[in-house]
């Protein structure tokens, strides 16, 4: 089986040799420790059959790393803000290109090109495996999840410069690609073994995961990489103090943190 971050460093190889390629095959290339705790926690997690509380610990904790619309829609108001304060913008149409490229990120999460909203799908994933939808109460979140939210909607909307939202979306874009790709056989044998789920119902179940695979995420990325050129142009990115491997460190410290956490109180 292919380990979660090979999927990310094939894409990351073919990548045209833009600035932010080499910080981010160094960084998706380190972290050994960190992708082996993600790695072992969804292993863990589809390994047996576990009580409705972890389940809900997990659903309700796991949803806080992946939902990204609403801090692309976030990052998007930062962007138009620029012009209605009337900041400095260096070329108004490259920035409108940035809109129009970072946009492309959330379509199939808010339903504009496809059916049903994303949010929609982790919903019914999340509460036909649980078996109820009290996942939703903020009672089951782990603490380290609270703090990978809080960290990202940080880096994505309150840090003075826009870049580094942009870089801290770049990262999550293609580590999605990468987590997606390597949990869906799991939860796949996962629901088919342990929980006695038909193929069709599984299938049916774990629509979130399956519209992520197979190039979605990976589209999302290349867009956000046409944001990160068009921003460039835009307003000028100060590529000196965008840390990006700093960014992806800290992205998988904290979302290793929560796979660490919530398996660790499985275990017990
Ligand atoms: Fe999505
Ligand atoms: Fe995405």
């Amino acid at each position: 089986m292919e380990s979660l971050n090979s999927h990310i460093l094939h894409v990351l190889k073919d990548l045209p040799d833009v600035p932010v390629r080499a910080p981010l095959l160094k960084a998706f290339g380190s972290h050994a420790a960190e992708f082996a705790a993600i790695e072992d926690g969804f292993r863990s997690l589809t390994s047996r059959r576990h009580d409705t509380k972890t389940l809900r610990r997990f659903f309700a904790s796991w949803s806080q790393t992946n939902n990204s619309a609403m801090t692309v829609a976030g990052i998007s108001n930062r962007l138009t803000l620029k012009l209605h304060r009337g900041e400095p913008v260096r070329d108004p149409l490259a920035l409108l290109e940035t809109l129009t490229a970072l946009h492309r990120i959330s379509d199939e999460d808010l339903a504009v090109t496809h059916k049903v909203l994303h949010s929609e799908m982790f919903y019914n994933m999340a509460t036909g495996i649980v078996g109820d939808d009290e996942w939703l109460l903020h009672r089951y979140l782990d603490p380290s999840a609270v703090e990978f939210k809080v960290w990202k909607d940080h880096m994505s909307l309150r840090e003075a410069d826009v870049a580094l939202g942009l870089m801290t979306t770049l990262s999550h874009e293609i580590y999605t690609h990468g987590e997606v790709e390597f949990i869906l056989p799991l939860f796949t044998q996962w629901l088919i073994g342990h929980y006695d789920f038909s193929e069709e119902d599984t299938l049916r179940t774990l629509t979130w995961i399956r519209v992520h695979c197979g190039g979605t995420e990976k589209r999302h990325f290349f867009h956000a990489l046409d944001t990160v050129a068009h921003y460039d142009r835009a307003v000028g990115i100060d590529w000196e103090s965008c840390d990006l491997e700093g960014i992806v460190a800290q992205y998988l410290r904290k979302k290793s943190a929560v796979l660490q956490a919530l398996f660790s109180v499985c275990h017990a």
